[in-house]
């Protein structure tokens, strides 16, 4: 138990995969898993560990920004001996390139973010996923036959900026969409020696202002969710 997980330690697999919603980690569990049990609901920040095609497994929502994810991607690494994590999420585009509903892999975070600096006083502001996690899903991707965009994200504090010019930070940093939590995972792998991962798909695209509904955008992650899924196996 952790302050903010109550799973016995035996209760979490090795592997854990992160949507951001606990109602998202409990359509996964029942849609795709076998032998699952809720092991975790602090705070309604649902934890359940089953079988996918028989290889243990835990979904555990990581609610939203960075503060959040940081704390659960923490606990999980340090205190229940967690080797990787993959984050499934939403991104807005930053690039009419970037459709609703494509698949981003994240091999870089950047940020403004002082996250890593306070948590061990990191002084970059660009962090990188695990390259054999990247590669195994870049391969999965490829035998399911699913388009994946590989690059950088922007992992901002703020979703209702009045200032933030994603132009120049699409410029000046390469980032081609915008999400809330991988930096701070990719930090706390990198600071506890573990791996991480970050799939996204484009729900909303600054430049063309599409946007999906918050139903179409629930049924939309299923390619990306089979995608994590079938990258662990
Ligand atoms: N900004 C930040 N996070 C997001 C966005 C966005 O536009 N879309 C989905 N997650």
């Amino acid at each position: 138990m952790t302050p903010h997980i109550s799973a016995n330690k035996e209760d979490i697999a090795k592997v854990v995969i992160m949507p951001g919603d606990p109602l998202r980690a409990k359509m996964i569990v029942e849609t795709y898993l076998t032998d699952y049990r809720l092991v975790s609901d602090v705070r309604n920040i649902y934890a359940y560990t089953g079988k996918y095609k028989g290889v243990d497994v835990t979904i555990m929502a990581s609610g939203m920004g960075m503060p959040s994810m940081g704390i659960y991607s923490y606990e999980l690494y340090k205190f229940y001996d967690v080797d990787t994590i993959i984050r499934v999420g939403s991104c807005g585009g930053y690039t009419k390139e970037q459709k609703l509903y494509d698949l981003i892999l994240a091999v870089k975070a950047y940020s403004k973010s002082t996250f890593a600096q306070v948590q061990d006083g990191e002084s970059s502001n660009l962090l990188s996923s695990t390259e054999s996690v990247n590669l195994k899903i870049m391969e999965t991707a490829k035998k399911l036959n699913l388009p994946l965009s590989v690059g950088i994200v922007n992992s901002t504090d703020v979703f209702y900026s009045d200032v933030e010019d994603f132009h120049k930070i699409h410029s000046e940093t390469g980032a081609i969409a915008t999400e809330m939590e991988s930096f701070a995972l990719f930090h706390n792998a990198k600071h506890l020696g573990k791996k991480c991962a970050c799939i996204l798909t484009v729900s909303d695209n600054l430049e063309t202002k599409e946007e999906t509904t918050s139903l179409e955008r629930q049924n939309s992650f299923t390619k990306m969710i089979e995608l994590a899924l079938e990258s662990i196996l």
